[in-house]
């Protein structure tokens, strides 16, 4: 056969894996307003930077007449690409193949991408659309998932692992997303759930539909399972491209830097804050008013909405927010706030990203609900993300930070880099009405007006300790600074921070309160 011939063999013989599962799967697909694999890569990656492997790799599923049956690419699509020029490696599961369930060469195309992207040590973006393990194969793609998730583990804090969910993602399918660092969710489009509705009904008796069970909207607001919530697949690709400038290819390396900006004049810094300490704002206000070109790409908006973490850019240099949020709960920390808090710490650390930490909050959540839930255990994770990060670490106290607060929000005394206060902050044991009702308790009850006695011992406690500078003289706090020199300072301490060193003693790893 000649050159040519065997080109055109080659053209044929790709055409026909290209039409995936065939046109009657593909417009069923479309139906449910979901792209195709193929669509979905070609769409998130830049122009014509996508290359496919494994095209001609085949099932050898013997049983269940599976031998009679031709699965394109055994339901899904790997390759490289770029995103704004930065390497990726990319997967995506195709729903029109044999409902882009999982068996043993699906598994071995995508463990053989996770393997390259961290050879080369650029970010893996999965895209699951997926009916879970292909019943047919059997153990073999337990297997599969099994040598995925010990590659996701083994990737983990080393290249940035990124998990779309574009469909349906049952069983033991959803520990690959939850072990990766992002997972984007899009709206009625998206489903997570360990057991499926069918199975809930038959052991439980309870009904429940597929998108109250694990939807988007569930796992963005919920179980805090998903990072990113949009509304269409386009939104989401978008969000996945933002994400991916603000972080770097791997652990060895820092995130690109961008053409420095001013933030916009529109937000002031010295009016957000209100000097009454009850009355809340709106922590995002605060970042804008020091990020690059007043720019916050925010990480989990939809859940534990007492935190806000995120990214955003000083002096182009990407850089992590972790602010408790005054509009939400006082901004407290409870046991959502914290895991989201201490996972995001982990990642910034990781990842060679400085954090800033904006404090204003009461402390802990106080209540039966939170000391049954966990909150020793949970709140510790962030004392130990903290304790343990060795980026820089700049913390800005804008108001309250009282009691364990004060110490979990990267206080100098879990070695931040730099502490910096506003004048209008509060450092203190507690707030100043639970500290006068405890210490002054019998002097207000002997009293002869005890609302008085008791506004008075207030005003007396809030004299001596809430404020910056009993801090201050100890060293803790390093400045007491103008709201407006806010900006400059952190870009100063970014800046003179580039070289830290902070070696922690040789071990294997430390147990955190996981
Ligand atoms: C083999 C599967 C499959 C599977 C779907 N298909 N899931 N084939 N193994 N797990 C096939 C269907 O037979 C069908 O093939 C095609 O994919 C499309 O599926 P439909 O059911 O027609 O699609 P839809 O109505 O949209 O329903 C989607 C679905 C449903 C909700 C995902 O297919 C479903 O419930 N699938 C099973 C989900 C599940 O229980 N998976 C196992 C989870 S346990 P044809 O040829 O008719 O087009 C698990 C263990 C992993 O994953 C443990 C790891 C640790």
């Amino acid at each position: 056969m000649s050159l040519k011939r065997k080109i055109l063999e080659l053209q044929k013989k790709r055409e026909k894996v290209l039409q995936g599962g065939g046109e009657k799967a593909i417009e069923k697909q479309v139906a449910m307003g979901k792209m195709t694999a193929r669509e979905r890569i070609i769409t998130l990656l830049d122009e014509n930077s996508f290359h496919e492997y494994d095209l001609f790799v085949e099932h050898e599923t013997r049983d269940f007449d599976m031998d009679k049956k031709v699965l394109h690419g055994d339901g899904v699509i790997i390759g490289t690409g770029t995103i704004y020029g930065a390497p990726i490696c990319i997967y995506a599961q195709d729903f029109t193949v044999a409902g882009g369930s999982l068996g043993l060469m699906h598994a071995r195309k995508i463990t053989k991408i996770m393997d390259h992207a961290m050879k080369m040590r650029v970010p893996i973006i999965g895209i699951n659309d997926s009916g879970g393990a292909r019943i047919q194969e059997g153990v073999n793609s337990l297997a599969g998932y099994g040598e995925i998730f010990y590659r996701n583990t083994t990737a983990s804090g080393v290249i940035p692992q990124i998990s779309v969910i574009l469909g349906p993602c049952a069983g033991g399918a959803v520990y690959s997303p939850a072990l990766t660092d992002f997972v984007f969710v899009v709206d009625k489009i998206s489903k997570m759930f360990i057991t499926g509705p069918e199975v809930i009904k038959t052991v439980l008796g309870e009904e429940i539909s597929m998108e109250d069970l694990g939807g988007a909207r569930v796992h963005s607001e919920i179980t805090g399972n998903a990072h990113f919530f949009s509304e269409s697949e386009i939104e989401c690709f978008d969000k996945i491209k933002e994400l991916i400038t603000y972080i770097p290819w791997n652990n060895g390396q820092k995130a690109r830097p961008f053409e420095p900006k001013d933030p916009k004049e529109e937000f002031k810094i010295d009016e957000i804050v209100p000097g009454n300490s009850k009355e809340p704002y709106d922590v995002r206000d605060v970042i804008r008013c020091i990020t690059d070109g007043s720019e916050f790409f925010e990480i989990q908006e939809l859940w534990a909405k007492n935190i806000v973490i995120g990214f955003g850019r000083i002096n182009g240099e990407t850089v992590g927010f972790v602010c408790n949020q005054p509009l939400v709960l006082a901004g407290v920390l409870d046991v959502d706030s914290s895991d989201k808090a201490a996972r995001f710490i982990r990642y910034c650390d990781a990842f060679n990203i400085p954090i800033v930490t904006l404090v204003d909050l009461p402390g802990y959540l106080p209540g039966v609900d939170q000391e049954h839930a966990g909150v020793i255990r949970h709140g510790a994770k962030v004392l130990y993300a903290y304790s343990e990060a060795t980026i820089p670490k700049i913390t800005v106290i804008l108001r309250k930070a009282y009691g364990g607060g004060y110490i979990a929000m990267n206080s100098r005394h879990l070695n931040a880099d730099f502490v910096f206060a506003w004048p209008g902050a509060e450092i203190a044991v507690m707030g100043p009405e639970g500290a006068a009702n405890i210490i002054f308790r019998k002097e207000i009850m002997s009293a002869k007006d005890p609302e008085k006695m008791r506004k008075q011992k207030v005003k007396e406690y809030k004299q001596k300790f809430a404020n910056p500078y009993v801090a201050a003289a100890k060293g803790y706090v390093d400045s007491v600074i103008e709201p407006r020199e806010t900006r400059k300072l952190l870009l100063h301490a970014i800046e003179v921070s580039k070289n830290k060193v902070d070696r922690k003693p040789i071990k294997k790893h430390g147990i955190p309160p996981f």
